[in-house]
């Protein structure tokens, strides 16, 4: 993927290997790059060069060059940088490489110059066909060898150019780019903080932002009217393949809008995105509501690739001796499963892998039940009269998963279960593409062991106007004028309506456990803004890292950051986390107590 045609030439240099086509035949010129490959065909030698615009075959003639330059073009160590002088040429027809975009010319060096030799790369750039990678703890450790892979060259590159897209265009609709700090207070998103010891003041602490929520509504206050940054954020919390410690988002805010415009925004944004990145996609995106989509599919975040909908089967189960349901749905909880055409299918072993996801997702097990010609088979159908079979409606070839219990607890499960159940039976288009508008999330949710509320999207999101009285009265039934973007499964940005009124603030505050003194100590700045003429407004944020993960079509988040952490939040490339000399320490006024730092 070449991102410039212009100004390739520096004073070493008159273009990017890479970039060379058949137009180019005739024209002297200058290169640098990197030996990608090499053959030494006993007195010709053919260098493959290497810039990020792609590889060009170099040929080394020791009649033209002298058996001096030949020896170093056949002694040369892979990934060492050269400088090439040469004369592009084509390809006699038998020599056209139709894989290669440089494939239909060759450049005749007529000198080369090693400038920065290598010592044997710890792990290969150049692959052949089907080799396999090195291990990703050995890729992430040389870093900057794996970056050098045309893959990642090319995701990097795309990466560039969605953040351009996206500065383009929003600046186009009025948007001001506005950096906000990284030494600041902490900011609820959900997440632990990462905290910074200041020397300055002992035993204080600066956050680094798990979004710039705060700043950018104080923006909003300030007059700026739309706002958008490149921000990063810094989540401490449990690491998943789309989930990074660091990571980036497109932030959003504006002010005078509604919920609508923030929604007819983020799709024209991702119509440029989605194209930049190669594909039309057709806006407004369907929608759904949060309460359809947990009844539906379980998840908040539906992948509606394939349909294994979710159907209450509480009625049927109600009536039967079946222990694990009966008591289930006495403690007030419901028996919800799905159908899973010709699932009949898959084996005992499959389904008790099913049943162990289920399981870890926090469910008692799996209901399951086979429909094989008129037979009904499985653990609860001796359980079900006729009447119960007939309710059921399983077709020849289905098999039926079930969970007993709360829907807190079966929702979770049945997802987990749906998604496999998709991935098993091959249920996953190619190619397809099914954006998503998940809208009207409840202000809270509740925790199971304390009963405390707490916010569903952060606690500065504004309640639905038909709702606000459900504060008092009802407040797990209020819903939020909170939106979630999703993709294929995936949420790829949030967002909401902000709670403009101080008055209104505070009830929020108060109702999640936020007294007015620690309003006033974690949110003050916040709180004086609202109170200073602060004009209606809402935002939405975008996690840049997933959609360069999809659009890159890469597997995980590691293949489109040019320097990420692992799983456990390290980096292994720089050795970070590390520990620092004691005498940092003291200065900062912190002190390790075994295995715990503290401040002294
Ligand atoms: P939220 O927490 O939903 O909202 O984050 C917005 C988007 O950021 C991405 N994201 C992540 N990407 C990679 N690694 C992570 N650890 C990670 N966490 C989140 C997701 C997510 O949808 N301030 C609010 C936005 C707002 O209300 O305007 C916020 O941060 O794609």
């Amino acid at each position: 993927m070449t991102t410039t045609k212009t100004n390739e030439a520096t004073t070493l240099r008159s273009r990017r290997c890479g970039s060379l086509r058949v137009t180019d035949a005739g024209s002297a010129v200058r290169l640098g790059g990197w030996i990608h490959g090499k053959r030494n065909l006993g007195g010709l030698v053919f260098l493959d060069l290497r810039d990020r615009d792609g590889i060009v075959q170099v040929s080394v003639d020791p009649a033209l060059v002298g058996d001096a330059v030949r020896d170093t073009a056949a002694t040369v160590g892979k990934e060492s940088v050269v400088l090439v002088e040469g004369d592009v040429v084509r390809r006699p027809p038998d020599g056209v490489n139709r894989e290669m975009a440089t494939g239909e010319i060759e450049v005749k060096a007529r000198s080369v110059r090693v400038v920065g030799p290598a010592v044997t790369p710890a792990i290969p750039v150049a692959r052949a066909k089907g080799e396999a990678l090195p291990s990703e703890e050995q890729r992430l450790r040389y870093r900057y060898l794996d970056l050098r892979r045309p893959e990642l060259q090319h995701n990097m590159i795309l990466r560039h150019r969605l953040l351009q897209t996206a500065r383009r265009f929003l600046t186009s609709e009025g948007y001001l780019e506005i950096e906000t700090p990284i030494l600041t207070k902490p900011t609820p998103e959900g997440a632990r903080d990462y905290i910074v010891p200041s020397r300055l003041h002992k035993g204080e602490f600066y956050a680094l932002p798990q979004s710039p929520q705060l700043y950018k509504q104080l923006l909003m206050v300030s007059g700026f009217d739309r706002y958008f940054q490149i921000a990063r954020c810094f989540r401490d919390e449990d690491l998943r393949a789309e989930r990074q410690p660091e990571f980036t988002q497109i932030d959003i805010e504006a002010s005078f809008v509604e919920a609508a415009d923030i929604i007819r925004l983020t799709e024209a944004l991702f119509v440029e995105l989605w194209r930049e990145g190669g594909r039309e996609i057709a806006a407004p995106f369907e929608r759904l509501r949060y309460a359809d989509a947990m009844e539906r599919y379980g998840s908040d975040r539906p992948d509606l690739r394939y349909a294994l909908e979710l159907f209450d089967a509480t009625d049927v189960f109600a009536a039967t001796e079946l222990g694990i349901a009966r008591s289930a749905i006495a403690a007030g909880g419901r028996v919800r499963g799905m159908r899973v055409p010709n699932g009949a299918t898959l084996s005992r072993k499959q389904v008790d892998e099913l049943e162990s996801l289920a399981k870890g997702a926090g469910a008692g097990g799996l209901l399951r039940l086979k429909r094989e010609g008129s037979e009904l088979t499985g653990p609860p159908a001796k359980f079900l009269d006729a009447g119960a079979r007939e309710r059921l409606a399983l077709a020849d070839g289905d098999l039926a998963l079930f969970a007993a219990g709360p829907d807190r607890i079966t929702n979770p499960a049945l997802d987990r279960v749906r998604q496999d159940v998709a991935r098993v039976m091959r249920l996953v288009p190619d190619g397809v593409l099914r954006f998503l508008w998940v809208t009207d999330f409840p202000m809270f949710e509740c925790d199971a062991a304390t009963g405390a509320l707490g916010p569903t999207h952060h606690p500065f999101t504004a309640p639905h106007p038909d709702d606000a009285a459900l504060l008092d009265t009802d407040p797990l039934r209020a819903r939020a004028q909170a939106y979630d973007v999703v993709l294929n499964g995936m949420e790829m940005g949030g967002g909401s309506i902000r709670i403009h009124d101080p008055e209104m603030q505070r009830r929020v505050f108060a109702l999640i456990g936020i007294d007015e003194e620690t309003a006033q100590r974690r949110f003050g700045f916040l709180l004086e803004g609202l109170r200073s003429g602060a004009p209606p407004h809402g935002g939405i944020a975008m996690g840049v890292d997933r959609i360069a993960m999809l659009l890159a079509g890469a597997g995980s988040l590691r293949d489109v950051i040019a320097f990420p952490k692992t799983t456990t939040a390290s980096a292994l490339f720089e050795g970070a986390p590390s520990p620092v000399p004691e005498a940092d320490l003291r200065a900062l006024h912190v002190r390790i107590d075994g295995a715990a730092t503290v401040t002294s």
